[in-house]
C-alpha cells in the first residue's frame, strides 16, 4: 500500500525552544509516513538539539545559513518543498513571519516560498495570549498560512495553559491531511479542460493576453488524473509542463482554442473552462509590422466565440460544464449572473486583481456556486484547491447524472 506522504518533500523549520527536541520524533514519523524531509534550523535551535541530530533522523545535512552559493542554498530550498512545517515556532519567529523579515535561512526560505506553510506555536502562555503574538498570527492566517494548535497542558515553565506544541501523531495527521486531500472519484469519466490565456495577434510581433499563467487549470488537470479521469487540457501559451498522464493540446488564440474544445467536447462528460480566454480580437489581422505613424491609434476589436457558453448550450450530449469567473468585484453577484446565462451546472468565483489569489499566485480562494448551492473553498495553495474543486464536481456531477 502506498504510503500517505509518499513523493511529498517537506521542509521542517526549527526555532529555538524547548520543543525543540520534539522534533526528532517529528522527523521520523513523517518519514515513517513516506516523506522526504528536510530541516532548516534557527541559531537558538541549535541550542537546544544540535543539527547532527537532525542530520541523522532526516537522512540528509541540516541547513542554518544563509549561503547562496550552496546547492540547496535558501531558494532550491524554497523550490524543494511541497510543505513547509514550522515546529516548535517561537512567538520571536512568528513575529518575524508575519513582518516578512529575512534575516535568517528560516525566515529567508518562508519569505522566498511560495508553497502552503504551517505554523506550530509553541511557548509560555502569556506571550501565546499577549496581543502582539495573537495580531501576528491574525497577518499569517490573512496571509493563508496555516496556525495549526497550540495545544493545553502543562508547560515547561511550570504555568498550565494555552501554548503547547500540539502532539507529534497530531501533527503528522494534519500533514496528510493538507497534503492528500482526496480529489474525489472520477474513474472511468472523460474530462475536457482549457487554462492559461490566450494570445490575440495584432501583427506578426503583438498580440493582446492577459495575466492567467495557466497554474489553477493545470492545478485542477492534475486532480482530475488522480482522481481517475481521462484527461485532455486544452491550454493557451504558458510556460508550464503538463502533469503527466494528460492529453496535452497547446493553442494560441480564443478561435484556436474554440476549435480544439469543439472538436474532443462531444465524448467528453466534463468541461472545465479555467482559461482566460480574449473576449475580443483585432478585426484584422495586419501582415506587416504595424508602423508607428500618428499620434493616436484606434484598434477595432470584434467578439470571440464564448467557447464555455457554446459548450453549455449544446443540445446533444452536453457535458456537465464548468465555469470560472474572474472578478475584481460584486464576485457573488457576477458569479451567479454569468452561471445563470451560460447555462452552467457549476461556477468557481475567483477575486481578481489583487495580489496573494486569482492571476498568477500560487494560491487562490474560491466561492464554488451551483442551483440551490454554494460551497467556500479558502485561500489556499492552488494544487490543493484543484482537489478540493473536483471533488465537489465529482460530488454534483453524481446528482447531475442521476437528476
Ligand atoms: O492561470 P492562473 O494565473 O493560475 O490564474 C487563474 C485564473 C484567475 C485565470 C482562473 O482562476 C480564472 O478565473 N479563470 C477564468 C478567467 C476568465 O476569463 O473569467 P471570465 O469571468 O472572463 O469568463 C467566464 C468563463 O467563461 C470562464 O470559465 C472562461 O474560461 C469562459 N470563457 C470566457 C470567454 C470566452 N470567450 N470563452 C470562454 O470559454
Amino acid at each position: 500500500m502506498q504510503k500517505p506522504l509518499a513523493n511529498k518533500q517537506i521542509l521542517l523549520g526549527v526555532t529555538g525552544g524547548i520543543a525543540a527536541y520534539k522534533g526528532a520524533d517529528l522527523v521520523r514519523r513523517l518519514r515513517e509516513a513516506g516523506a522526504e524531509v528536510q530541516v532548516a534550523m534557527t541559531h537558538a535551535a541549535t541550542t537546544f538539539v544540535t543539527p547532527l541530530t537532525f542530520q541523522a533522523v532526516s537522512d540528509n545535512l541540516v541547513h542554518t545559513e544563509v549561503n547562496p552559493e550552496a546547492s540547496m542554498g535558501h531558494i532550491n530550498l524554497a523550490r524543494w518543498a511541497d510543505f513547509i512545517l514550522i515546529a516548535p515556532a517561537t512567538a520571536d519567529f512568528i513575529a518575524r513571519l508575519a513582518h516578512g523579515l529575512a534575516n535568517d535561512l528560516l525566515s529567508t526560505i518562508c519569505l522566498a516560498s511560495d508553497r502552503c506553510i504551517a505554523v506550530v506555536p509553541a511557548m509560555n502562555l502569556i506571550m501565546w495570549e499577549n496581543a502582539a503574538t495573537q495580531d501576528n498570527c491574525s497577518l499569517l492566517t490573512n496571509r493563508g498560512i496555516k496556525i495549526w494548535g497550540p495545544g493545553f497542558g502543562s508547560q515547561a515553565c511550570g504555568e498550565i495553559g494555552a501554548g503547547r506544541m500540539l502532539e507529534n501523531s497530531k501533527l503528522c495527521s494534519l500533514v496528510i491531511e493538507q497534503l492528500s486531500a482526496s480529489p474525489g472519484n472520477l474513474n472511468g469519466l472523460k474530462v475536457l479542460l482549457t487554462a492559461g490565456p490566450t494570445h490575440e495577434a495584432l501583427d506578426p510581433v503583438r498580440f493582446i493576453s492577459n495575466q492567467s499563467t495557466g497554474k489553477m487549470g493545470f492545478a485542477v488537470a492534475k486532480a482530475a488524473v488522480e482522481a481517475g479521469a481521462q484527461v485532455i487540457l486544452v491550454s493557451g501559451p504558458v510556460i508550464l509542463k503538463p502533469p503527466p498522464g494528460i492529453e496535452y493540446i497547446k493553442v494560441e488564440s480564443a478561435v484556436d482554442m474554440y476549435d480544439a474544445v469543439m472538436a474532443r467536447v462531444h465524448w467528453v462528460d466534463i468541461f472545465i473552462a479555467t482559461a482566460a480566454v480574449a473576449d475580443y480580437r483585432a478585426s484584422t489581422l495586419s501582415q506587416q509590422k504595424i508602423k508607428k505613424t500618428h499620434e493616436k491609434m484606434t484598434l477595432e476589436l470584434v467578439r470571440n466565440p464564448d467557447i464555455l457558453a457554446e459548450v453549455a448550450a449544446l443540445r446533444s450530449h452536453k457535458p456537465f460544464s464548468v465555469g470560472f469567473s474572474a472578478e475584481t468585484h460584486d464576485l457573488l453577484h457576477y458569479a451567479e449572473d454569468k452561471r445563470r446565462r451560460k447555462n452552467l451546472d457549476m461556477i468557481a468565483a475567483n477575486r481578481v486583481g489583487t495580489t496573494g489569489s486569482g492571476f498568477g499566485s500560487e494560491q487562490n480562494e474560491l466561492h464554488v456556486l451551483w442551483e440551490g448551492g454554494a460551497q467556500l473553498l479558502p485561500l489556499t495553495d492552488k494544487v490543493l484547491l484543484g482537489r478540493q474543486l473536483i471533488r465537489l464536481i465529482a460530488e454534483r456531477y453524481q446528482f447531475f447524472k442521476t437528476s
